[in-house]
């Protein structure tokens, strides 16, 4: 139904502020889920199963972190058909984020810049809304640190929040790579990342073992990566034993959207124009680990061919975020269906070929 209604529905919210829009649209979610209304933003979920982490995700499409930070509207987003759903970021405390305005639309490119900077209420409201959720699906909760904590003791609120999300989440992100907190990003380098994930390794051992469950970690790295900064991020990755990343987050680049209104805005440009240099990020890094974790490609998807195309290049699963903004929950269904008849297509070939292979052997 929504699908059909999205486009009017666009055209009205696009007059707004997009803050405001967002405000709006969510609260609005969070009001209807689990209610009669919940009918107009539901769709036929699309059943493709895939292991992955140890975890078996009902299909391949998820809600990117950053739309749900406080947890609010879980049940809403399941109704829509997400066969994954990652809430977050999240820090130890509430915090209000970066001024406003810092959501702008750019939709000549099908793109977004946000400076948000993890306004969020917290992790111990996040977990209260999480307690209160009936949804029983896969769930990643994406931790990040608080703005005012120095980037040297940015281990700290990491592990505070790890330790308090554990039990709650399917799997949790450790997001190193957002723009819009100062300094986050040298997370993703050097001794700094080598510290952060043996405290971080440790501590999922410790949990693990208290809970009886290990619950897989991923990482969440920045399209913004040179091939030297690839192969220094992977040796670190596969030392320590990561369970997976998630490439990639927003970018710092304007390629693709230099002259149009709001480009030169600060923050990190997110939907199209990402596409190209998030999907190299997820081909350079699969050619690179070799099998040795799964990877969750994001960044761009708009169509269910680009979902193709990051699957292709090595992910496993995908995420989406601005796609959603652009085009509706109506995406959320064709990219669950096309990566499900996809994936059929290829296991055919590869039995085909198989058969081929047989039949010559003998
Ligand atoms: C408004 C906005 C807020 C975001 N907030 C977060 C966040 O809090 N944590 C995070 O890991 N990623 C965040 N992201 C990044 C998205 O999860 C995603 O990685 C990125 O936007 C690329 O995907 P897309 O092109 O489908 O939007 C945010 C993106 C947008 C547009």
């Amino acid at each position: 139904m929504l699908n059909l209604l999205y486009p009017i529905a666009r055209s009205f919210l696009f007059q707004l502020d997009a803050e405001k829009t967002h405000d709006l649209t969510l609260h609005w979610f969070e009001k209807i889920q689990n209610t009669p209304l919940e009918s107009l933003i539901s769709q036929s979920f699309v059943k493709d199963p895939v292991e992955c982490f140890g975890l078996t995700f009902p299909n391949r499409i998820g809600l990117a972190a950053g739309l749900d930070k406080d947890a609010r509207c879980i049940d809403a987003f399941a109704a829509m058909g997400f066969g994954h759903i990652e809430v977050g970021t999240v820090t130890p405390r509430p915090q209000p984020g970066n001024p406003k305005p810092r959501l702008f639309r750019l939709p000549k490119a099908q793109a977004l810049i946000n400076r948000f900077g993890f306004n969020n209420l917290g992790v111990d409201n996040l977990i209260e809304n999480v307690k209160r959720t009936k949804f029983k699906g896969v769930l990643g909760i994406n931790i990040g640190k608080n703005f005012d904590t120095p980037v040297e003791e940015a281990t700290q609120d990491y592990l505070i929040c790890l330790e308090k999300v554990y039990p709650y989440a399917s799997y949790i992100t450790v997001n190193i790579s957002s723009p819009n907190t100062a300094n986050l990003r040298d997370l993703q380098f050097g001794k700094a990342l080598d510290e952060l994930l043996s405290a971080i390794k440790l501590k999922q051992k410790e949990l693990s073992e208290k809970y009886a469950i290990k619950k897989p970690i991923l990482i969440k790295i920045a399209p913004d990566l040179n091939d030297e900064e690839i192969d220094s991020l992977v040796d670190t990755f596969l030392k320590h034993q990561v369970d997976g990343l998630i490439a990639t987050n927003t970018t710092m680049s304007r390629e693709g959207v230099k002259g149009l209104p709001h480009s030169d805005e600060q923050g990190g440009l997110s939907g199209a124009p990402v596409f190209d240099a998030s999907t190299e990020v997820v081909k350079k890094l699969s050619e690179k680990i070799n099998g040795a974790f799964p990877i969750i490609g994001v960044g761009g998807i708009d169509n269910a061919d680009k979902a193709k195309i990051k699957i292709e290049a090595g992910a496993s699963l995908v995420q989406i975020y601005s796609g959603f903004i652009f085009e509706g929950p109506g995406l959320i269904h064709s990219i669950a269906k096309a990566l499900k008849d996809f994936q059929f297509k290829e296991t055919e070939l590869e039995r085909i070929e198989l058969e081929r292979t047989e039949l010559e052997r003998n």
